[in-house]
């Protein structure tokens, strides 16, 4: 009789520790993608790519895992995932805008924008409680609007991408007394995230560090918060990135390990995929003024030519000298409508603006380019705003 009830008993145990649902490792199968995020032959996950321009990439395991204990009063069981991310920015100094590691009720994220939303959440629904969504993200774009600390950082998002708790990128070497050293996360290197949640303690900690440096006991940040609220009974787990018009990266994954109620599997090193042509990244920089200024600088020239010959030239005429101007730089491409050009303009008319207090900030400036905010029609709203509450960061234009 004791030999069936521990038969039954390692049956169970069995079938439950070797469930797919609740522990895997990812080997390039068994995901849903959307957006632009797919996997090549070798297993490797692209999320996103450089070429890209307000684009998002979702990659989620396929299957539905269970969260919550229900002989527990529904408290979220402990969880534990790690996983080596990569990101190339197509120039160093306009990558963007950064990705997440995702656990939500749907495979989906319908709706979600790109750029500094992460592909995560939209401008209406960041901050509801009825998303359900807790995210890790690694972000590497400064966004005013959600309170980012910097362009280089780790954060926990509870349903809205103002961060609960965030830092800038680094690790606590392992030594007791070791210094807190920085990490750049766009720097192309492989870089190693560890995501721990401990549902007694309700404790969630994040690890980050370089994929020659073993676990540390120290993590990067740590949140106390109970899940039962935002987690539900069963979620999905899986990764977004999102480029914006300007900044954009290639994002891989290049190995992922998860696990309910315990430790994830180690993550073997010697197997994880190499990236295509990783050594290209950092002379393609000086292109990148150019490609950014150059529009920039051409529309401040077209605007003095037009403002030194006394005349405010009319919409009318100006789209025509635009689209003449189109049909000569093929280099911008379909991309550069009409519409992105008259913002141009516009923010050329800002920051040439006479009074040093009606110009943007550099920040703001991104903002209205990334497509974040919209440029009111009306430019004198804009620039009575600007001498009102007289932003203390730096001036576009000085
Ligand atoms: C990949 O992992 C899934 C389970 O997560 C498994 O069913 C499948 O056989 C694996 N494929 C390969 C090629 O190892
Ligand atoms: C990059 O993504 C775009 C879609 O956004 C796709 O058309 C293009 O082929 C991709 N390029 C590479 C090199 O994968
Ligand atoms: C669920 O809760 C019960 C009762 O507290 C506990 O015995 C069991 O280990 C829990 N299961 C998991 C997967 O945490
Ligand atoms: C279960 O939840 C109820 C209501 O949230 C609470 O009153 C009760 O104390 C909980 N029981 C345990 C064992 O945690
Ligand atoms: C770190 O601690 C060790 C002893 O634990 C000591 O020998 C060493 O000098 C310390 N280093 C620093 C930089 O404080
Ligand atoms: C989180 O880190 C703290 C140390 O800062 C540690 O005491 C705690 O056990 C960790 N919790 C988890 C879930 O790893
Ligand atoms: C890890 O690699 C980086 C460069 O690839 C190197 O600078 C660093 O010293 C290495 N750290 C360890 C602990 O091996």
């Amino acid at each position: 009789m004791s030999y069936m009830i521990m038969a039954v008993f390692l049956l169970l145990k069995f079938a439950y520790s070797s469930s797919p649902l609740d522990d895997f490792i990812f080997n390039g199968s068994t995901m849903k993608l959307d957006g632009t995020a797919k996997i090549d032959s070798k297993g490797l996950l692209m999320l996103t790519n450089s070429t890209s321009s307000r684009q998002t990439g979702h990659a989620f395991y396929n299957d539905a895992i269970q969260f919550k204990n229900s002989t527990n009063n529904g408290s979220v069981i402990s969880f534990f995932t790690t996983f080596i991310f990569e990101i190339v920015p197509k120039y160093p100094s306009l990558d963007g805008h950064g990705m997440a590691f995702v656990i939500s009720p749907s495979k989906e994220l319908r709706g979600a924008r790109p750029a500094g939303y992460l592909g995560l959440f939209d401008d209406i629904n960041t901050g509801s409680s009825s998303n359900h969504i807790v995210a890790v993200e690694i972000d590497t774009f400064k966004g005013v609007e959600f309170d980012d600390r910097d362009d280089n950082h780790i954060g926990i998002d509870i349903n809205g991408l103002k961060s609960i708790i965030s830092a800038s990128a680094g690790y606590f070497p392992a030594a007791k007394n070791g210094t807190f050293k920085d990490l750049k996360l766009k720097n192309g290197d492989p870089m190693q995230v560890w995501v721990e949640y401990n549902g007694v303690e309700k404790q969630i900690n994040v690890t980050l560090s370089p994929i020659n440096v073993t676990k540390l006991d120290l993590p990067l940040i740590s949140l106390r918060r109970d899940l039962p609220q935002v987690i539900l009974d069963t979620m999905y787990v899986g990764f977004s990135t999102s480029t914006g018009r300007l900044t954009a990266s290639d994002y891989y994954i290049l190995s992922w390990s998860f696990k309910m109620n315990g430790e994830a599997e180690q993550i073997d090193l010697s197997r994880i995929p190499k990236i295509p042509q990783p050594s290209q990244k950092i002379d393609r920089e000086p292109n990148a003024v150019l490609e950014v200024s150059f529009p920039f600088i051409l529309f401040l020239v077209l605007l003095l030519v037009s403002l030194i010959g006394g005349l405010l030239i009319s919409r009318k005429k100006f789209i025509n000298v635009l689209e003449d101007w189109e049909a000569i730089d093929q280099s911008l491409g379909t991309e550069y409508v009409v519409e992105e050009a008259e913002l141009v303009l516009k923010l050329g008319l800002l920051c040439s603006h006479a009074m040093a207090a009606a110009r943007p900030s550099m920040s703001i400036v991104i903002k209205y380019l990334e497509g974040e905010a919209k440029l009111p029609d009306n430019l004198s709203d804009i620039i009575r705003s600007q001498i009102l509450d007289k932003p203390q960061m730096e001036r576009m234009c000085h």
